[in-house]
C-alpha cells in the first residue's frame, strides 16, 4: 500500500492526463507519463512545469521546489515502461476501441498493476473484460481542471475486488482528492447530470431563446454556477460533450439524450472549445 501511494503511471498526456500528473507530482509522487505522441509529451511537460511553478510562486508546493518536483516526472512513448507502477491510470481519448487496445497491451506488459481508467462514461465492466485480471480494473474519474477539482468518482466494475476499490480510494486521498463511490452506469453520476445540462443550454441557443453569453450569465447569476454551461462546454471540449451524450443515448434513452445539432456543427467545423482556440467563445492565446 505504501508503495501505491508513492508513484503512479498515467497513459495519455492530454488535458486530463497532464492534470493528474501535475496533481500527483505536487503530492510528492513519482510519475511516469506515457503517450504515443512525443509532441504531446513535450507540451505536457511544459504545462506541468508552468503549473508547478505557479504553485511554488504561491508558496503552495509542499513536496519541494518546482524543479525538484518536476524531476520526478518520467515521460515515455512505450507502455512497457510503466510496468513497475502499482497503479496505472489510463486517460486516453474517449474511444472504446482505443481504451480497449491500451488495456489489452497493459494487461500483457504490466501484469502486477491495478489498471484504472479515467473514462468519463464508458462501461468499466466491459473494459475489465478485455483483460485477464478483471478484478484489478477500476474507474478513477477526475474532473477538469484536475489540480483544482476535489472529486474522484471511483467506479466499481462488476468484477472489481474490494481491496482494489480501497487502494484507489487511498490513492485519491493521497492526491488530495475526495473519492466518492459510483455504480458502473453510463455517465456515472456527475456527467449524467452535468452534460445533459450543457446540451440543453446549447438547445436554448440553437432555438434562439437566448445568446450563449446570456445563457452563461443567467446560469452564473441565477443558479450560482462558477462558470456558465457553454463556457464549461468550451473547457471540457465540445467533442467530449457530444461523445458523452452519445454514450448516454446508447446506454439509457435514445430520444432524451440527442446531442444538440449546434454542438455537432461546432464539432464538424473543428471548434472544440479552448483546446482549438474557439468554441462558443474565442480563446486566441490558447488554440493551436
Ligand atoms: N489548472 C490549475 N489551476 C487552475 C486552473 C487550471 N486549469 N484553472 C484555474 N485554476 C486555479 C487558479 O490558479 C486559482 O487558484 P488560486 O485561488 O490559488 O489563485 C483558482 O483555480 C481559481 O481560478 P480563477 O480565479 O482563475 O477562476 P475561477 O474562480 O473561475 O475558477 C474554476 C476556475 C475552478 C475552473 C471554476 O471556473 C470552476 O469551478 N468551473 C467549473 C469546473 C467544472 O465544473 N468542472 C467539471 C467539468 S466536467 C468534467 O471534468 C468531467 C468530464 O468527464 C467531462
Amino acid at each position: 500500500m505504501t508503495d501505491t501511494l508513492q508513484r503512479i503511471a498515467i497513459v495519455g498526456a492530454g488535458i486530463m492526463g497532464r492534470g493528474i500528473a501535475q496533481t500527483a507530482l505536487a503530492a510528492g509522487q513519482e510519475v511516469a507519463l506515457c503517450d504515443v505522441s512525443e509532441a504531446a509529451l513535450d507540451n505536457a511537460r511544459e504545462a506541468i512545469d508552468g503549473g508547478l511553478q505557479r504553485l511554488d510562486d504561491k508558496g503552495r508546493l509542499e513536496a519541494g521546489t518546482a524543479e525538484a518536483v518536476l524531476a520526478r516526472l518520467a515521460v515515455t512513448t512505450r507502455l512497457a515502461d510503466l510496468a513497475d507502477a502499482p497503479v496505472i491510470i489510463e486517460a486516453a481519448p474517449e474511444s472504446p476501441e482505443l481504451k480497449e487496445g491500451i488495456f489489452r497491451e497493459l494487461d500483457t506488459v504490466a501484469p502486477e498493476a491495478i489498471l484504472a481508467s479515467n473514462t468519463s462514461s464508458l462501461s468499466l465492466t466491459r473494459l475489465a473484460d478485455v483483460t485477464g485480471r478483471p478484478e484489478r480494473v477500476v474507474g478513477m474519474h477526475f474532473f477538469n481542471p484536475v489540480p483544482v477539482m476535489p472529486l474522484v468518482e471511483v467506479i466499481r466494475a462488476r468484477q472489481t475486488a474490494d481491496h482494489v476499490v480501497e487502494t484507489v480510494e487511498a490513492l485519491a486521498r493521497a492526491l488530495g482528492k475526495t473519492p466518492v463511490r459510483i455504480g458502473d452506469s453510463p455517465g456515472f453520476a456527475v456527467n449524467r447530470i452535468l452534460i445533459p445540462m450543457i446540451n440543453e443550454a446549447a438547445f436554448v441557443v440553437e432555438e434562439g431563446v437566448a445568446t450563449a453569453e446570456a445563457v452563461d450569465d443567467a446560469m452564473r447569476l441565477g443558479a450560482n454556477h462558477p462558470i456558465g454551461p457553454l463556457a464549461l462546454a468550451d473547457m471540457v471540449g465540445i467533442d467530449v460533450v457530444v461523445a458523452v451524450m452519445k454514450i448516454l443515448q446508447d446506454g439509457l434513452d435514445e430520444a432524451k439524450y440527442q446531442p444538440c445539432p449546434l454542438l455537432r456543427r461546432l464539432m464538424d467545423e473543428g471548434h472544440l472549445g479552448r483546446k482549438t482556440g474557439r468554441g462558443f467563445c474565442e480563446y486566441p492565446a490558447e488554440g493551436g
